[in-house]
């Protein structure tokens, strides 16, 4: 891992559900760093598509999509696509359906790449994703692979989803979960994968308090 004392660049990598988002945002607070959900930048792409009728195999129609769109966060780190909020659009049970296939097409990825790496570049930052440490930035100054049991997993996201008022069934999440995790571990491209120098952290038995304070230990070294 590489160090700058001025400019760190925090990757937390792992697959769906083991709480990479909700510990990145207490993390950027707690550390005074921005905070890049790259699930949500995806999320996004996938939202438009969909809403266009364009399938992951269009590619002409997806780069086409791609250049139209502007992706975008507010200060309290909602999506926005081309100006407007659509932070629910992007979290229903249908986009998480989709959203692995459409993030598996390479020319999505290398756009979302770069203006990951962009923002990162720019500011001190902790990203969450899949490939966060392995493709996005490789020398962050610190890497961080979350894994947690499935079940554990489905209860926490289905829980979740239940509080918004979506309509669906624990099984139906674990489902989506598997399946997820099947289709980005597998993928050509940037697949879910820990880095060899990632710092790997089981949040099974974790609170989510508890995983922001061992990973703020280790990075309150530096930052
Ligand atoms: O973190 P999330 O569940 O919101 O991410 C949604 C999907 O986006 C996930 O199933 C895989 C994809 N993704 C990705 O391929 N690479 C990333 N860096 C982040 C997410």
């Amino acid at each position: 891992m590489s160090e700058s004392k001025n400019h760190i660049v925090i990757a937390i990598d792992g697959p769906s559900g083991t709480g990479k988002s909700t510990t990145a945002k207490m993390l950027s607070k707690n550390l005074g760093i921005t905070y890049l959900d790259t699930g949500a930048m995806y999320r996004a792409i996938t939202f438009v598509a969909m809403s266009a009728g364009v399938t992951p195999s269009d590619k002409e129609a997806l780069l086409s999509l791609l250049q139209k769109t502007v992706i975008d966060f507010d200060s309290n780190n909602q999506v926005l696509i081309n100006g407007f909020s659509q932070e629910s659009a992007i979290r229903s049970p249908e986009v998480s359906e989709q959203v692995s296939y459409y993030s598996a097409v390479p020319e999505i990825r290398s756009a979302l790449t770069a203006k990951q790496r962009e923002i990162g570049n720019k500011h001190s930052c902790i990203l969450d994703g899949r490939d966060i440490g392995t493709v996005v930035f490789p020398n962050a100054t610190f890497k961080f692979f979350l894994v947690t049991d499935l079940k554990v997993r489905a209860a926490r996201r289905y829980a979740e989803l239940i509080g918004q008022g979506k309509q669906v069934t624990l099984q139906e999440v674990e489902e989506n979960l598997r399946l997820r995790d099947s289709i980005d571990s597998s993928r050509e491209v940037a697949p879910l994968l820990k880095a060899p120098d990632a710092i790997e952290i089981d949040t099974t038995q974790l609170s989510i308090q508890e995983q922001v304070e061992k990973i703020q230990a280790i990075v309150s070294v530096v930052a």
